[in-house]
């Protein structure tokens, strides 16, 4: 029987181990001639901390361990799950996708299992499909995961996008239910600026072509980013009937905390309802919302029943928004 809505039943998440500081990073690079300071990286973005990925850790590897966490927490075990999604724009293989070799590791062979790639709005496009996939009795307990492997693409001579970003995964087990769980969600893209944010190189001919390390302008995607997401949260909300006041908690893309503070107050939501890892995980593209989510609940703060808002914006241009009932 095709149950009419699917709710996140467990949430789980994974930091590798490698903690660099601002300090940690600011040493590093200055070793190279590249000159950056706690300060500016502080002031700039809210950005403190990140972790990076050794040597031979993969995407697949971080969500992994991600996804079996949130299985604990959902009281399932990898054969129950009958969908997984992987967001991620830092894949292990040109193909296989990330989601097939993820599917190997976790033990939960047979089941469909593919990427969506929408860079830092991955998450809310994938758990947009998952919410599709089984509100139409294509799967009932699904897996969604996020997970970046970013410091492999980070051009370190680049000092403007080299501090901003760090490695990690976020998951959770979407399950069919009677009950609300997601209310809405509105997502977008305009390809007229896939410049502003890219990664240009392909691999062709048996050799990467172009530059395959991560280009921004920073400012271009400030300017697009705190507007489109206040667009997609009220669209959400409209969608769903609900006032920004059934917020309980915003779980925003964690890019820059000054994009965050702009959202919430066109949002006229008080910052102490806004989850905020920026600062210890930097920006982990696809895998900040599910990150952030993960912490917001083992912390105690997201409570069972709470309404929240999540929202991402990132290279394609892509944004977009779901409004949910945990
Ligand atoms: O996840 C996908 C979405 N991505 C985002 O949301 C990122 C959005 N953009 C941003 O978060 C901000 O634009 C940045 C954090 C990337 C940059 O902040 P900004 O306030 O826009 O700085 P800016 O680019 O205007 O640069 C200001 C100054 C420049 O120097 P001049 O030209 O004023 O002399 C830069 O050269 O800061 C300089 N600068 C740095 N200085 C020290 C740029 N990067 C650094 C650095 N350390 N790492």
């Amino acid at each position: 029987m095709t149950r009419q809505y699917s709710r996140i039943t467990g949430t789980g998440s994974y930091l590798p181990p490698r903690r660099l500081t601002n300090a940690d990073l600011v040493a590093e690079l200055a070793a190279q001639g590249v000159e950056t300071s706690d300060d500016w990286i502080v002031e700039r973005t809210g950005i403190r901390a990140r972790h990076f990925a050794d040597p031979g850790v993969s995407c697949s590897d971080l969500g992994v361990l991600a996804a079996q966490k949130a299985l604990e927490a959902a009281g399932l075990s990898a054969q129950d799950i009958d969908l997984i999604i992987v967001a991620t724009s830092t894949p292990d293989m040109v193909f296989p996708s990330a989601a097939c070799i993820l599917q190997n590791k976790l033990g939960a062979n047979g089941c469909p299992a593919f990427d969506v790639q929408a860079v830092c709005s991955g998450f809310v496009y994938a758990l947009t499909v998952a919410d599709a996939m089984i509100r139409t009795g294509t799967a009932t307990k699904a897996l969604v995961i996020g997970a970046e492997v970013f410091s492999r693409i980070l051009d370190f001579t680049d000092r403007t996008t080299c501090v901003l970003f760090g490695d990690g995964a976020g998951a959770v087990v979407l399950e069919a239910s009677d009950t609300p769980g997601i209310l809405a969600s509105d997502l977008h893209a305009d390809g007229k600026h896939v410049g502003i944010l890219c990664v240009p190189g392909q691999v062709s001919g048996g050799v990467v072509q172009g530059h395959a390390l991560l280009k921004m302008d920073g400012q271009a995607v400030f300017k697009l980013a705190v507007g489109v997401l206040e667009d997609a949260a009220r669209a959400t909300l409209a969608k769903a009937g609900k006032t920004q006041d059934d917020i309980d908690w915003l779980v925003p893309h964690q890019a820059n905390i000054r994009i965050m503070q702009g959202t919430a107050k066109r949002l006229k939501l008080p910052l102490d309802k806004v989850i905020v890892t920026v600062d210890q995980h930097g920006n982990t593209s696809a895998a900040s919302i599910p990150l952030a989510l993960d912490v917001g609940v083992r912390s105690g703060k997201i409570k069972k029943g709470d309404t929240l808002m999540l929202e991402g914006v990132g290279g394609g241009f892509t944004w977009g928004a779901v409004l949910l009932n945990l």
